[in-house]
């Protein structure tokens, strides 16, 4: 069975008006379970509407969104936020900067329906202390930190333990390095990288970095106007060059790629 299915998606905003925009253009695809898929595409591609489609945040005009076996097409987003984790660019979207890191870690947690924010207990703690640990920031001494107060990296890597603590059966990461310094987006790469294999998580990783959208996971989509124009895995990725990769767009899409932000960072 699929871990996600994605058939034939289409979004038109501001449907109807002259500014009507088609953001989804008939996207399909199929995850299997444990796939780590980059997703790589220039500004206004889809990528974040496409992620918003599998959270639920609009209706789509057509198009089936099948999550572990069940159709979540008509699931409202707060449902699906059970199973979907997700981390953005902002490191404060998502996090509580008033609240210290294991509230935040316990909020997401009790998230999994049979737990209640205030059922959280000492085991619970001594979890979020050894999921600190893993990431190896000295966060595991600081739990009564709070969120506001971590660097942008530090936050991020919280962040991201609070998207996957729930056990989702998928994580969507949506630029969630962009706006860290070059090292620290390194280091959480690194992380996202340990922390998606050692729980064998289905994710998808939208990237501006052609760099690591080859480097992580297993798979690499590209998006452009709504549509996915390359798929590319297995020994054809594993040999890929970021050149390589920009000259099959080039073949696919029929004209050239922008290249400029894609290429930085
Ligand atoms: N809520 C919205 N209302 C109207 N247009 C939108 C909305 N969200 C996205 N769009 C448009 O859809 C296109 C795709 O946007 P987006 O998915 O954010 O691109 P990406 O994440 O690939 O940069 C863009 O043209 C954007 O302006
Ligand atoms: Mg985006």
């Amino acid at each position: 069975m699929n871990a996600l299915s994605l058939v034939n998606l289409k979004k038109t905003f501001e449907k109807g008006t002259p500014n009507a925009k088609v953001a989804l253009n008939g996207i399909s695809l199929e995850a299997a379970p444990g796939d780590f898929i980059t997703v790589l595409g220039s500004n206004g591609a889809g990528k974040s509407t496409l992620f918003n489609a599998i959270l639920g945040k609009f209706r789509l005009d057509r198009g089936r969104i099948v999550l572990d076996g069940e159709d979540i097409t008509y699931e409202k987003d707060y449902r699906r936020a059970l199973n979907i984790g997700c981390l953005y660019q902002n490191p404060l979207r998502g996090t509580a900067p008033s609240m210290t890191i294991e509230e935040n870690l316990a909020l997401a947690y009790s998230r999994k329906a049979s737990k209640s924010f205030f059922a959280v207990n000492r085991k619970d703690c001594e979890y979020f202390r050894s999921l600190l640990r893993e990431l190896n920031l000295g966060l595991e001494d600081r739990m009564k930190t709070k969120m506001g107060l971590l660097s942008g990296g530090q936050r991020q890597a919280a962040s991201l333990l609070m998207a996957i603590i729930a056990e989702p059966k998928l994580l969507l990461l949506d630029e969630h390095t962009a706006a860290l310094d070059p090292p620290t987006a390194r280091k959480v790469l690194d992380l996202t990288k340990t922390i998606v294999a050692s729980r064998r998580l289905t994710c998808m990783m939208i990237t501006h970095n052609m760099q690591s959208a080859l480097e992580a996971g297993n798979r690499t989509i590209m998006m452009d106007d709504g549509r996915i124009v390359l798929d590319v895995s297995g020994e054809e990725r594993a040999n890929m060059t970021v050149q390589q990769l920009v000259a099959r767009f080039r073949e696919t899409a029929g004209r050239d790629l922008a290249v400029d932000r894609m290429l930085l960072g």
